[in-house]
C-alpha cells in the first residue's frame, strides 16, 4: 500500500586493518508514500551507512532496493543518479553546499543538472528561498550564512526537484538546540505540505514526536519498529 521504496535484507561490511567490520546486518524497511520514517541510534551505528545505501549513494554487499517496483541495483549507474537527481532529495549534517555558489544558484543546480532552463530554475529557487525566509540571503555564499541559514538553503536544495522522498542525515547535528528546533520544523512542515516521504536518521530522541515511524538501529539491525500519531508542534 503506497510503497515507494522497499529495503529487502541489506548487508554491508567494511575492511578494517583487513579484518571485516560488520555494520548491517540484514536491513529490512518499508517507505511508503508521504511518511516521516524516523530511524534512531547511537553513533557509530551504521547509521549513515545505512541511509546512504538506501538513497543509493553507496552499494551494498546484499540485499535489494525496490523503487517504484523495480530492483534499483539491475540499474546502470547513470539511471542510479538519474533516480537521485529526480526522486531523490538529500540533506546532511554538514550542509554540502557548493562554497563557491551563492545560496540561489546551489538551490538552482539539482534542476540544471536535469537541462531545466535557468530562468525557470531560478523562478522555483526564489518561491523556496521565500518559503525558508531567506530571500534577503540570495546572493550570499554559504560562508556567509549561519548554520541555521546553511541548512534552510539545503532543505530547498532538497525540495526543489519536487521530489518522493528525502533522506535526511542528522540535519540538525551542527545546531544548536534552538536553531535546530526551528530548522526541523521548517523541514518537518515542507515535507507534510508537498506529500513527500522523508527518513531521517538521528541519535536525537527529540526527533520520535514528529515521526510516523520510528525505528531503532541497533547491532546492525533495525529493532521496536512503530506507527505514533504526530504531535503538532506549535
Ligand atoms: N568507508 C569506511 N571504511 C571503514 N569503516 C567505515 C567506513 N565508513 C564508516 N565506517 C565505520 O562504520 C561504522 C558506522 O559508521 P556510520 O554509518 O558513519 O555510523 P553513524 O552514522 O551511525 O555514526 C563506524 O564504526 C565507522 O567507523
Ligand atoms: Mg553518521
Amino acid at each position: 500500500m503506497n510503497n515507494i521504496l522497499k529495503i529487502v535484507n541489506i548487508k554491508k561490511s567494511y575492511v578494517d586493518n583487513s579484518k571485516p567490520l560488520k555494520i548491517l546486518y540484514g536491513i529490512d524497511m518499508d517507505i511508503n508514500k508521504g511518511e516521516i520514517t524516523t530511524i534512531i541510534g547511537p553513533s557509530g551505528a551504521g547509521k549513515s551507512t545505512l541511509l546512504h545505501i538506501m538513497g543509493l549513494l553507496d552499494r551494498p554487499d546484499s540485499g535489494d532496493i525496490v523503487f517504484k517496483n523495480k530492483s534499483v541495483f539491475s540499474s546502470s549507474d547513470d539511471e542510479l543518479s538519474d533516480i537521485r537527481n529526480r526522486e531523490f532529495g538529500f540533506i546532511f549534517q554538514f550542509h554540502h553546499l557548493l562554497s563557491e555558489f551563492s545560496a540561489i544558484e546551489n538551490i538552482m543546480i539539482p534542476l540544471l543538472i536535469q537541462n531545466i532552463d535557468y530562468s525557470v530554475a531560478m523562478e522555483k529557487a526564489k518561491i523556496l528561498l521565500k518559503d525558508m525566509g531567506l530571500i534577503n540571503r540570495q546572493y550570499h555564499k554559504p560562508m556567509h550564512l549561519s548554520g541555521g541559514e546553511r541548512q534552510r538553503v539545503a532543505i530547498a536544495r532538497a525540495l526543489v526537484t519536487e521530489p518522493m522522498i528525502i533522506f535526511a542525515d542528522e540535519p540538525t547535528g551542527n545546531l544548536d538546540r534552538k536553531t535546530g528546533k526551528i530548522v526541523f520544523n521548517i523541514m518537518y512542515n515542507a515535507v507534510r505540505e508537498r506529500g513527500i516521504a522523508l527518513v531521517i536518521v538521528t541519535h536525537d530522541r527529540i526527533v520520535e514526536k514528529y515521526s510516523n515511524k520510528i525505528a531503532y538501529l541497533v547491532d546492525g539491525k533495525l529493532q521496536n519498529h512503530y506507527y505514533m500519531g504526530i504531535e503538532d508542534e506549535t
